[in-house]
């Protein structure tokens, strides 16, 4: 069965009170329409997708592009049926089923479309609509059914009886059509008298009036029809996301402490066996390996974690990688492409920027390393740092590997210290340091004997 889906995404939304699009408000740590077109990609394939695209297309489509989905513009908002119908000269030839969704409601699953998509398909329908009964209806399209169960007609709020307004079922706005029919009868859709806009829902009539007949798919769950209005109903949504992201980790294997306090994105892996700490954010496109452990309050961001990789508590990891077996923090903070090896170790508030670390190197305490490579096995001690930037431009230490760097030296970039070598604690080094060489860059030590009792008999304190 050929599948292909509109998404409408074409509505500034005024009650977000925002000058950013609606669709382009984050729940669970992606757009909006990006939860919906990432559904959509589960099941149709991305040439067959168009996203219907109007207030702020610009940034809509830059940021659905590396999908490969196809986009049409709809200037005005002239109502949902008007929307579809600007998808018509991308998608009229294309034979099978078209389904309509909407690209505010982020928490739609792929498996509730198939259900529309099966149901569709067993009753030979010219249309099947997702209806939901609801306690309180208010503001949904109301389905009217004849004797056999059909859908005669869609009415909205506004235009409903009092009669009509008792109604529960209601319209989700999501449907699957048959190609040929949809583009054939979609422009007979004539505005509507009261709004002036082209209501997608006159379809059912207009269907009926062609012989063929529209059946409601009823789903006990509407939550996952949930559309969102306003900044209250985000955060709901953001809030089921994350909640439904970490019971999908738990579920693959993944230790959660105090799941209600961890924040994850809809787009980050972990392994099996690793175990999250309470409140830890793991955002954006990071990757966590197996039998990890992710330290209380740390946050990773577009961070890749090989396996068996320890992050302890407060622990800022950005833009960077790990390898396999490496220990970070607390209170480390890696960024801006920092590559730690396997089973290196940083410690204490220690920061790594643009800087390689090699296999199985220390850094445990109160380190500065800014665009430097570093050789494995090197130990750093406490208080080293790099001095990379002059001012004006920014500059590299190279360290080679087996080095042992004293605590509290300061290296003055550009400079390289090679393999094996040592510097002294608190030395300042400016000058390249051979291999195998002691480099010392200090004051040296005076010792004054005597010089506390004299003090103290001249009556000083
Ligand atoms: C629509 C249905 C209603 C249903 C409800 C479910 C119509 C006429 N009514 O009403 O029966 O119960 O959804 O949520 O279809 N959009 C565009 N271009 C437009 C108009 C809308 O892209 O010209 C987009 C909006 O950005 C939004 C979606 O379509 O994402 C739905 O539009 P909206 O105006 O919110 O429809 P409802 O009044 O909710
Ligand atoms: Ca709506």
């Amino acid at each position: 069965m050929n599948v292909s889906i509109v998404i409408l995404a074409a509505g500034l939304g005024t009650r977000m009170k925002s000058k950013y699009a609606k669709v382009l408000h984050k729940a669970g740590g992606k757009a909006l329409v990006e939860h919906v077109v990432d559904a959509a990609l589960e099941i149709a394939e991305p040439a067959n997708i168009v996203v219907i695209t109007g207030h702020q297309a610009d940034s809509v489509e830059a940021l659905l592009g590396a999908r490969g989905i196809r986009f049409a513009r709809q200037t005005e908002q002239k109502g949902t049926g008007h929307a579809v119908l600007m998808a018509k000269p991308l998608l009229e030839t294309v034979p099978g089923i078209v389904v309509i969704l909407y690209g505010d409601t982020p928490l739609l699953t792929a498996g509730t479309v198939r259900g529309l998509l099966d149901a569709h398909g067993e009753s030979g329908c010219a249309a099947t609509l997702i209806a939901t009964k609801l306690e309180d209806p208010t503001g949904y399209g109301r389905v009217l059914l004849n004797s056999d169960g059909l859908v005669t007609g869609i009415v909205e709020q506004k235009a409903a009886t009092p009669e009509q307004l008792t109604i529960q079922l209601t319209n989700s706005g999501i449907y699957a059509f048959e190609a040929p029919a949809l583009w054939k009868h979609l422009s007979e859709i004539q505005p509507n008298p009261a709004s002036g806009e082209i209501y997608l829902t006159d379809m059912a009539e207009i269907l009926n009036g062609a012989g063929k007949s529209v059946r409601p798919h009823q789903i006990e769950d509407p939550s996952e029809l949930f559309g969102i209005n306003t900044r209250v109903e985000l955060s709901v949504a953001d809030a089921l996301l994350r909640a439904r992201k970490v019971r999908e980790l738990m579920l693959a294997g993944v230790t959660i402490e105090q799941p209600e306090t961890v924040t994850v994105d809809s787009q980050v892996q972990v392994g099996m066996d690793t175990v999250i700490a309470p409140f830890a954010q793991l955002r954006g496109a990071t990757v966590v390996g197996a039998d990890c452990t992710i330290g209380a309050c740390s946050i990773l961001s577009n961070a890749k974690l090989a396996d068996g990789v320890t992050v302890e508590a407060f622990t800022m990891i950005g833009d960077s990688q790990v390898g396999a077996g490496a220990g970070i923090g607390p209170f480390a903070r890696l960024r801006m492409q920092a590559d730690v090896g396997a089973q290196a170790k940083i410690g204490n508030v220690v920061e790594l920027k643009k800087t390689k670390f090699g296999a199985g190197a220390k850094a445990q305490h109160l380190a500065y390393l800014g665009d430097a490579q570093i050789g494995a096995k090197t130990n750093i001690g406490a208080g080293t740092i790099t001095c990379n930037y002059d001012g004006t431009a920014k500059h590299e230490t190279k360290i080679g590997t087996d080095a042992f760097i004293g605590s509290n030296a300061t290296l003055v970039a550009p400079v390289e210290i090679q393999d094996r070598a040592y510097v002294g604690a608190g030395s300042v080094i400016t000058d390249a340091v051979p291999a195998d060489a002691l480099a010392l860059g200090r004051g040296r030590q005076v010792i004054k004997e005597g010089w506390a009792k004299k003090r103290s008999a001249k009556g000083q304190k």
